[in-house]
């Protein structure tokens, strides 16, 4: 007999929690993503609240850059389950491109300046397209070592005006959710003080941020809230104090 009726996926608690619009700012809820045949992410979920900084911690190949690139639809690795929410939007259904434009603001480690292309002309490149976030003159304000330099060819800058660079592109546009991974390595500290710098105007300015970093410490100083992976399971989901206070926690997973 052939079934007639119209095919009505029951609601699921996502798509009621939706409805009611009691989720939260951002949300990846049991996701899964695959290199090839490779299981990397194995059920993370995380929520953020509108301007939450949240740490993303856990020790070297504990899956955090794959879980960032998962959130941001890079395509590699494959997000094959579990949906991601920002301010409403299913960045699940969504290419890289279209997260971008709903507001997923990657940077990645290697930082991805263009080639070619002077500090201007990177940062008018971010805003070829609408929407656009931060004018260029504002940014300038926030990196006057980049205002310095507006003219140089970017990638003969040091690997911490780069940084700044790759954070100021990501502001250039309208983003929702910064997503930065190891923004501090490589840098020397007086650097990394100055990107710190950044990273707390960024959240005083009210950007949602997941911060990844192997120096856990610094960026458990800035996060509101820590998540800590381990094999890409989540081991940890609480308060960044609660880590900074739990030894073994430090130790077991973070190899403090
Ligand atoms: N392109 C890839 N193909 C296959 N496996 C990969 C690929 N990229 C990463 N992996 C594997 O996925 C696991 C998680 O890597 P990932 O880069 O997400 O870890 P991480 O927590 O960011 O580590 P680190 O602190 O060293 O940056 C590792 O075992 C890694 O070898
Ligand atoms: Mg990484």
């Amino acid at each position: 007999m052939t079934d007639t009726s119209i095919e009505q996926r029951p609601a699921s608690a996502t798509d009621s929690a939706h409805i009611a619009g009691t989720k939260r700012f951002f949300s990846a809820e049991n996701i899964h993503a695959y290199y090839g045949e490779s299981y990397i992410v194995q059920g993370v979920s995380l929520e953020i609240d509108r301007g939450e900084v949240l740490a993303l911690l856990g020790r070297n190949g504990a899956g955090k850059t794959s879980t960032l690139r998962a959130i941001a639809q890079i395509g590699s690795p494959e997000l094959r389950q579990g949906e991601v929410w920002l301010d409403g939007q299913p960045l699940h259904t969504m290419k890289s491109h279209e997260a971008a434009i709903a507001g997923i603001g990657l940077v990645p480690e290697d930082r991805r300046i263009i080639p070619g292309l002077t500090v201007q002309e990177n940062l008018e490149l971010a805003q070829i397209a609408e929407p656009v976030g931060w004018p260029i003159e504002a940014l300038y304000e926030r990196f006057p070592r980049l205002a310095e330099r507006r003219k140089q060819e970017a990638v003969t800058m040091s690997g911490g005006e780069q940084q700044m660079l790759a954070v100021a592109r990501a502001l250039a546009r309208n983003v929702k959710l910064l997503l930065l991974d190891e923004p501090y390595e490589g840098l020397a500290p007086v650097i990394v003080q100055e990107i710190e710098r950044i990273v707390r105007e960024i959240k005083e300015a009210g950007i949602t941020t997941i911060i990844v970093e192997q120096n856990a410490v610094a960026a458990l100083k800035l996060a509101d809230r820590a998540v800590i992976l381990d094999s890409g399971e989540v081991v940890f989901d609480g308060t960044a104090e609660k880590v900074l206070n739990d030894e073994e926690l430090l130790h077991q997973y973070l190899a403090i």
